[in-house]
């Protein structure tokens, strides 16, 4: 994609548009006034589980975190669909739309319309408009020596959805699968608004590593992870071991070939697993200890997941360096 807007003439400089396509950030920022921009963001993609009310749950969910990655309380969503309406009926694009609205007022935002279309492959997703203050919104970019790294979700949901097409996993894994992706990173989002963080994004299709990776390209610093603190979904590494590992992973995984450096003692199987193609994953914050220190007891005090994943130091001849 990147190549492909590359080839594209310029458009002429507009000094409202806070944040562009330039650092492949998690949505666009456009300022309206002194007090409030706009963050804008669009996400769909083809069913991931098989029950409708559920996807529709999830890609909700995961379109509207790319509003709370960037600081952003969404306001509206449009519906975007691909349906074989003939084929399949009403009642399960009911669902999937049913499932999604449900997340919409969860989210506190309220759905203004949409657009479908034939589609022989079914497919669906929001675009979300938020509103952030102008003075006030957080980026990929900015990550300084010395922050520590915060994820709010577990990774693993590419390799467990693909266990769930496989038949390999366990209704209980199943479950926890469903109910992490298809929560909001609402109050993750919340709760980090008090502090002042650095960088954040989400992380989603390019992995842990990935999205890392875009992290700390931007902000010329180096990401020091290390495997043991990173959370994985149960079910994670038995799968990944059994070589349930879905190629948009593997791809991730040749992609950060040479951005990447891993301790030899990783195997290939737990690389495979770092770079492992999210759905509607987790916030990754970089902040001051002290303050990721406040923002993990305020996370865990409300009940929800948080985990220091690693550091960040002055660049270090690689974007990102894993340890085991
Ligand atoms: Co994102
Ligand atoms: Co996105």
């Amino acid at each position: 994609m990147t190549q492909v807007l590359r080839q594209l003439p310029p458009q002429p400089e507009t000094k409202e548009l806070l944040v562009g396509n330039e650092h492949s950030d998690d949505a666009g920022i456009y300022q309206i006034s002194d007090e409030i921009a706009l963050v804008q963001t669009v996400d769909y993609f083809t069913p991931i589980v098989d029950e409708p009310y559920l996807f529709g749950q999830i890609a909700a969910a995961n379109a509207l975190s790319d509003v709370y990655a960037m600081g952003g309380t969404p306001k509206t969503v449009l519906n975007i669909v691909g349906f074989p309406i003939k084929k399949l009926g009403g009642e399960i694009l009911t669902e999937i739309l049913a499932g999604a609205q449900s997340k919409v007022i969860e989210a506190g935002a309220v759905t203004a319309g949409g657009h479908s279309i034939d589609d022989p492959e079914p497919k669906f997703g929001l675009s979300v408009t938020g509103v952030v203050d102008p003075k006030k919104y957080w980026t990929n970019k900015g990550c300084k020596a010395g922050d520590v790294l915060v994820l709010t979700k577990p990774i693993g949901t590419g390799i467990l959805t693909t266990g769930i097409k496989r038949l390999a996993v366990t209704d209980k894994q199943k479950e926890e699968v469903i109910a992490s992706m298809s929560m909001l990173n609402k109050q993750a989002a919340e709760t980090l608004q008090p502090f002042n963080p650095s960088a954040v994004t989400d992380v989603t299709g390019f992995g842990l590593l990935g999205h890392a990776y875009e992290m700390a390209k931007s902000s010329d610093v180096t990401l020091h992870l290390s495997y043991q603190s990173i959370p994985l979904l149960s079910g994670t590494e038995e799968l990944a071991d059994a070589g349930v590992i879905p190629g948009g992973s593997k791809a991730n995984h040749l992609w950060l070939q040479e951005a990447v450096h891993y301790d030899p003692a990783l195997s290939k199987v737990e690389q495979l697993i770092l770079c492992d193609a999210i759905t509607s994953g987790g916030l990754l914050v970089s902040l001051p200890k002290d303050q990721a220190e406040e923002y993990l007891e305020a996370m865990h005090g409300l009940s929800l997941g948080a985990w220091m994943v690693g550091e960040v130091t002055d660049f270090a001849g690689y974007s990102i360096s894993v340890k085991a």
